[in-house]
């Protein structure tokens, strides 16, 4: 098929706040590569001192080693669906910067399929990780948070997937929309601690997680057909969302669906 991707065309300009997020210390989920990746690069140019965590240790400290632009970035091997080396990695890290101020639960694997093709292990494994991985790590940031008393940010990288039906991903879906709830509720409870708990909703953009699926170009251009800026996203445009929510701009803003689509949710029903 002779399919040229607009996606892959498309050279975002998105430039760091230097400082925003000085004095700040994050925590990122899954970060050796893609969109975690990216939100570690941004939150270091504007400042921050991150932990990179990803179940690929070895991922995690290469990417330290790569990113660290005079900042200050640790790494750490970390299984989300985990309980015990939640804490422990969470415990250590906050000893380590000296607090741990911003959570990003960005640690995610999709199994594509429909429902009937699910199987049990599939479903638990997503929901292990996805949404379970994420409780883990928002009890334990929270405790941190609650006790160094400076208040904190609890940011969830959901997906389109947590607000629309989305065809072959079943149990994604059903992991995704939980952890917006999740979100919603933390965010009640953790307002009185000036924590706040958002979500983060990407259309998509290409990484690993979905690279050999996109390399289809009949599969691309029925997505990029159905968004109506004609184009997936970029995981630093989404890595800059993450900057903005992480810092005290958005001191006011909590339990909110951040959604990051090119107008896809909106126009669902829109012809075009
Ligand atoms: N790329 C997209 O189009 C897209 C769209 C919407 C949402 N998301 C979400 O963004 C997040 C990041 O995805 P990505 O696109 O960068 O994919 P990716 O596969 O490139 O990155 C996911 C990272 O998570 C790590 N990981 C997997 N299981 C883990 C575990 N148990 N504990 C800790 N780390 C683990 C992987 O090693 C990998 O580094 C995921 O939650 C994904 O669901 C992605």
């Amino acid at each position: 098929m002779n399919y040229e991707s607009n996606t892959s065309l498309y050279r975002p300009r998105v430039t760091p706040v230097r400082g925003r997020l000085a004095g700040r210390n994050a925590l990122i989920t899954g970060a050796a590569r893609g969109i975690g990746r990216a939100i570690a690069e941004r939150f270091l140019q504007e400042g921050a001192a991150v932990a990179i965590t990803d179940i690929d240790g070895e991922g995690a400290a290469a990417a330290a080693a790569e990113l660290d632009c005079g900042g200050v970035a640790l790494s750490w091997k970390l299984d989300v669906s985990n309980r015990a080396e939640v804490e422990s990695v969470l415990d250590e890290a906050a000893a380590r910067m000296g607090g741990v101020d911003i959570l990003v639960n960005n640690a995610g694997v999709i199994v594509f399929g429909s429902l009937m093709e699910c199987s049990i292990g599939d479903w638990e494994r997503m929901m292990a990780v996805d949404l379970t991985g994420a409780l883990h790590c928002t009890q334990v940031a929270a405790r941190l948070m609650i006790g160094q008393g400076r208040g904190g940010r609890l940011i969830h990288i959901g997906s389109t997937a947590s607000l629309l039906p989305t065809a072959q991903q079943a149990a994604y879906c059903v992991a995704k929309s939980g952890l917006r709830m999740l979100s919603k509720v933390a965010a009640m409870e953790f307002v009185k601690h000036g924590i706040t708990s958002n979500l983060l909703c990407p259309e998509g953009a290409v990484t690993e997680i979905n690279r050999e699926l996109l390399s289809d170009p009949a599969v691309m251009g029925r997505l990029e057909a159905m968004i109506p800026a004609g184009r997936m996203g970029t995981v630093e445009e989404i890595a800059a969302l993450a900057a903005f929510v992480a810092s005290s701009e958005a001191d006011y803003i909590t339990g909110a669906e951040l959604v990051h689509d090119g107008g896809a949710v909106n126009g669902a029903l829109w012809w075009r």
